[in-house]
């Protein structure tokens, strides 16, 4: 699939854009903080419907302004269209113009991959940023999985504030059953995605790394979670009632939910050298790629942000060759160009872009 325009309006140090993308690669250039990352970011908003660095989407207006606006125009094999997100005191998403009731509904229009410098902390960070990476994954292919996530954690919310009441108002505990009783439902149902989309990652990860290590390491992706069946689920929520309430939050549950990966049986984030560390980045990735493809189709768009300015120019080649992709936008602080592919390239500067060939 590919994009065709795109315009923003108001988004981060934007004024108004407008970007006619080239149907393979894209590269924008330019010198640090001058709106390169804010362009694949406009993008990534109209896949997930959110950002992946902003914590509130009020930050992608800019500065002193009201409402920002995205719109793209995109192309895949069987359907083209446009998708617009306005982002004011509300979040309004139009499909061909039609204003979306849920916002889960457009979910899996756009279809993107992204690889960026902070892709390391999937291995070196927290829990949490393990669940992004399944989320931004499974958000894409299954829009179902975000409604009901977000239901899981609005259910959350009331179980942790009732807690609180039953702390410091003696409000009865039996009533914590209803909480546990619906989380339990959607719990039932995000495991069951996310055990799904660990076994595809798994399947395509275990080829991708022995390619790319030669043999010599073996990986492997385990699941952890609180949630085994709905009965244990149950009881487990059942049996830390007490400490719950002492706690004043839900001690148990798919909010803890995280993934180990090991390289010869030994975990990468505290084991591996810092080589393994990011050839192992690489691989998900790369699965993650493979993942998508299978799910719709057609290759999805992949957003390269810094990354191919760590690589030298063979090695930038073998990647770009390495990958059948549709279409690609790449950020970097230098200008270049891949030989034997259709390169479009962009030069931006305090917040604007210019076409350059
Ligand atoms: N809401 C906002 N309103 C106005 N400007 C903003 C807003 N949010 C971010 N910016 C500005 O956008 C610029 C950063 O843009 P971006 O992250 O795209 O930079 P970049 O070109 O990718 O730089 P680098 O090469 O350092 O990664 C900064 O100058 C920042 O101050
Ligand atoms: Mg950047």
């Amino acid at each position: 699939m590919f994009i065709k325009n795109i315009k923003i309006q108001n988004f981060r140090n934007y004024k108004k854009q407008n970007i006619d993308l080239g149907e393979q690669i894209n590269i924008f250039y330019g010198d640090n903080a001058q709106g390169k990352t804010n362009i694949l970011e406009s993008i990534f908003v109209t896949s997930i419907g959110k950002s992946f660095r902003a914590k509130k989407d009020k930050e992608l207006i800019k500065l002193k302004e009201e409402k920002a606006t995205i719109e793209v125009e995109y192309k895949k094999i069987d359907r083209e269209g446009k998708i617009k997100v306005e982002i004011a005191e509300e979040k309004n998403i139009y499909l061909n113009d039609i204003k979306q009731k849920k916002l889960s509904d457009f979910l899996g229009t756009i279809n993107i991959v992204m690889f960026g410098p902070d892709d390391i902390e999937i291995l070196k960070g927290g829990p949490e940023q393990r669940r992004r990476f399944l989320n931004v994954m499974i958000s894409q292919l299954r829009p179902k999985y975000v409604y009901i996530l977000n239901m899981y954690i609005k259910a959350l919310k009331q179980r942790n504030n009732y807690l609180r009441q039953i702390k410091f108002e003696n409000k009865p505990k039996e009533m914590l059953e209803i909480w546990d009783e619906k989380l339990t439902e959607y719990a039932e149902y995000i495991y069951n995605y996310r055990k799904e989309f660990i076994e595809k990652i798994i399947e395509k990860i275990e080829p991708i790394h022995e390619k790319i290590t030669e043999k010599k390491e073996k990986i492997k992706i385990d699941y952890i979670s609180d949630f085994k069946n709905k009965e244990d689920f149950k009881n487990e929520l059942r049996q830390s009632w007490d400490i719950d309430i002492q706690k004043g939050h839900t001690t148990k549950g798919i909010q803890r939910d995280d993934f180990s990966i090991k390289l010869n049986e030994k975990k990468v984030n505290v084991y591996g050298s810092q080589g393994q560390n990011r050839t192992v980045v690489l691989s998900l990735k790369l699965s993650e790629l493979q993942v998508i493809k299978d799910e719709i189709g057609e290759e999805p768009i992949l957003l390269l942000d810094d990354f191919m300015s760590e690589l030298d120019e063979k090695r930038r080649v073998n990647f770009l060759k390495n990958i059948n992709y549709s279409q690609v936008l790449i950020t970097s602080t230098h200008e270049f160009t891949i030989e034997q592919k259709m390169c479009k390239t962009f030069h931006v500067e305090n917040g604007n872009v210019e076409k350059q060939n």
